[in-house]
């Protein structure tokens, strides 16, 4: 796909990160994460720990998944990463940078599609291009390859409502890659998927991830969707969320779903299953589910 020009932009600062460099990050880090911990205030003003204590490491390029107990503050870890919540404590950088707010640097792909309902498929997707004020020619040429990529040619005028859920997380997956971010954070993207298109999407992304060589950051409730994809699995403990485990995925690239026959994949499986029963989450093991 063709390289998007950047058009001269009066709003760019508002968009970039802070300029400090974290202190431990590793120059070659994507994302630093360390002793993060998150409380918020319930409704009654009771405060909730949500995560406490969380530290890891992604490397550029690598694809690491996070797996755990529902409500164990997985998506909080992503929207700190994201700069959609502050008042944390730790530091989060991204490469390199101390986050602030969001950074054209990352694209993320939320559990809901989110789409503007009045905005067509194509304008949805092209949404991240005006933001940034990227060349509206090359941003549309760039959406159409993408909505291609995710299944979605022919589908372009056509409004949200008039896709199926899974359709409408495609194209929330076209919009996150439109402005060719370096990292992609993913909050159980495939999550309103069925089984066949969620295979196709899983080795559609090991794809994009391995020959674009982007850093992904994947929130999945199946296990063996993050063996699948990643490099590493990281595994949270139940709430308050704490890195149980980190799981170096020791399967070789490029993978494709005869992996899964792999006893070196199932053995994975199971063990990162053993360590969630641990927590008393619910994980689900089936590929695709
Ligand atoms: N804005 C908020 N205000 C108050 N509490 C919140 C808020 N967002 C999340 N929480 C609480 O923080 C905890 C972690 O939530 P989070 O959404 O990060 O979990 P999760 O691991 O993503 O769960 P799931 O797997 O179900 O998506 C939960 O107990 C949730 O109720
Ligand atoms: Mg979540």
């Amino acid at each position: 796909m063709g390289k998007l020009q950047r058009l001269p932009d009066r709003h760019r600062t508002s968009l970039a990160g802070g300029a400090t460099l974290a202190s431990s990050a590793s120059p070659a880090a994507a994302i630093t994460v360390r002793g993060l911990g998150k409380a918020y205030a319930t409704s009654a003003g009771e405060p909730i720990q949500a995560v406490s204590q969380v530290s890891f490491d992604v490397a550029v390029g690598e694809f690491v998944s996070i797996v755990g107990p529902s409500g164990c503050g997985k998506t909080t870890v992503l929207r700190i990463l994201a700069g959609l919540v502050d008042g944390y404590v730790g530091s989060v950088s991204i490469g390199g940078r101390v986050v602030h707010g969001p950074t054209p640097d990352i694209g993320v792909v939320f559990q809901d599609a989110n789409l503007m309902p009045w905005r067509t498929v194509l304008a949805n997707v092209t949404l991240p291009g005006q933001v940034l004020r990227l060349e509206p020619k090359a941003c549309r040429q760039r959406a159409r390859e993408l909505l291609a990529l995710v299944g979605l040619a022919g589908f372009e005028a056509k409004l949200p409502g008039e896709l199926s859920g899974g359709m409408r997380q495609r194209a929330a997956i076209a919009r996150a890659l439109l402005h060719d971010p370096r990292i992609l954070l993913m909050d159980e993207p495939f999550g309103a998927l069925d089984a066949m298109t969620r295979d196709a999407m899983n080795v559609e992304l090991a794809r994009i991830a391995s020959q674009a060589g982007k850093t992904v950051f994947l929130i999945t409730h199946s296990i063996a969707e993050s063996v699948f994809l990643s490099d590493r699995v990281l595994v949270m403990s139940s709430r308050p969320g704490r890195i149980l485990a980190e799981i170096e995925i020791d399967l070789p690239r490029p993978r494709n779903l005869d992996v899964v026959a792999d006893s070196r994949f199932a053995n994975t499986v199971l063990h990162i299953r053993r360590l969630l029963e641990q927590t008393g989450g619910n994980p689900r093991v089936t590929l695709a589910h």
